[in-house]
């Protein structure tokens, strides 16, 4: 497991140089707020797990570093527009973020919608970008697949859900359809962009998002248990805001025990998706218990 944070710690590094190349800068006009409002919500200590595991899924398929990095970038790019948006007072209304005041606090809210939006776009155009990859069929597949996993019928469609039924008593099925389009299809993408970029044949990338679905609901239950029994200066973000929210959770529908109990099923379940890649990636193998395990 030390092994694994070290390689995670590693990349998030290396990733967090990629992105800050690829945010715009100084302007000379007064858009340069929202550029800065965009540093700010990306560049902020954010664990990278989605980058992370870009890099690992390209890895099985001998992808070039400098194309891994620019899809591993264009997915925290989407991933860290949502947390934005999510934090918003007509959202979660949540201050506290990756440890410092969110976005609409640190900047207003006006701001905080824009530099959503221009992280969301701007993953887009770094997918697109021709030093992506050299084939621009394998740049259209990624542009499709982000856009299916953050869109009405991936992340959009599952923060509509979870909104919506805040104060309401949901069944485990539906809970569970949330959590997988809200934080699991992104995932999904995360693992199958590496398969994308490696042009891997259909059966390594049906694993790898069969691996990739598990290892995401895994990672919501965690994120709705810590939310419940973590610690705010490990998580970075408010603590007990689910419950007081109303919001339908696996903890709040099972109890912490059986919520973690879950997790660990999922996390199994997940890694027994990967047999067909042998040692190669065991890499992912640990990063489902790191899913299970994480206090932050
Ligand atoms: C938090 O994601 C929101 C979810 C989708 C569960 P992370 O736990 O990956 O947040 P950061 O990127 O490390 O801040
Ligand atoms: C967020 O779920 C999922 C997103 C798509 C952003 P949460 O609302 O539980 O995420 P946190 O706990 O605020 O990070
Ligand atoms: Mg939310
Ligand atoms: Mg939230
Ligand atoms: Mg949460």
């Amino acid at each position: 497991m030390d092994r694994l944070r070290e390689s995670m710690a590693e990349a998030a590094q290396a990733v967090e140089e990629v992105i800050g190349d690829l945010l715009p800068e100084e302007a000379g006009g007064a858009e340069t707020r929202v550029f800065e409002a965009m540093r700010y919500a990306i560049l902020n200590g954010g664990k990278r797990f989605r980058p992370f595991l870009v890099l690992s899924a390209s890895r099985l398929f001998n992808v070039a570093e400098r194309c891994a990095f620019r899809a591993a970038a264009a997915v925290e790019m989407v991933h860290s527009y949502s947390l934005v948006h999510d934090d918003l007072p007509s959202m979660d209304d949540d201050d506290l973020r990756r440890g410092k005041p969110s976005c609409h606090v640190k900047f207003d809210e006006a701001t905080a919608i824009l530099a959503g939006d221009a992280l969301l776009t701007l993953a887009f155009e770094v997918l697109a970008g021709d030093a992506t990859h050299s084939d621009p069929a394998v740049r259209c597949e990624l542009v499709l697949g982000l856009g299916g996993a953050c869109g009405g019928q991936g992340m959009v469609g599952g923060q509509m859900i979870d909104l919506i039924s805040e104060h309401q008593a949901l069944d485990i099925g539906t809970i569970s359809r949330m959590e997988r389009l809200k934080t699991g299809e992104l995932i999904a993408f995360s693992c199958e962009a590496g398969a994308i970029l490696g042009k891997a044949p259909r059966p390594a990338r049906h694993a790898l998002r069969a691996y990739a679905h598990d290892l995401g609901l895994a990672f919501q239950i965690i994120d709705d248990l810590l939310d419940e029994e973590g610690s705010e200066a490990d998580i970075g973000k408010s603590v007990g805001k689910d419950a007081a929210a109303g919001k339908a959770t696996f903890v709040s529908i099972l109890g912490p025990q059986q919520a973690r109990v879950q997790a660990e099923m999922l996390a199994d379940q997940a890694v027994q998706h990967l047999d067909l890649f042998e040692e190669n990636a065991d890499l992912l193998r640990q990063v489902a218990g790191f899913v299970v395990e994480r206090r932050g």
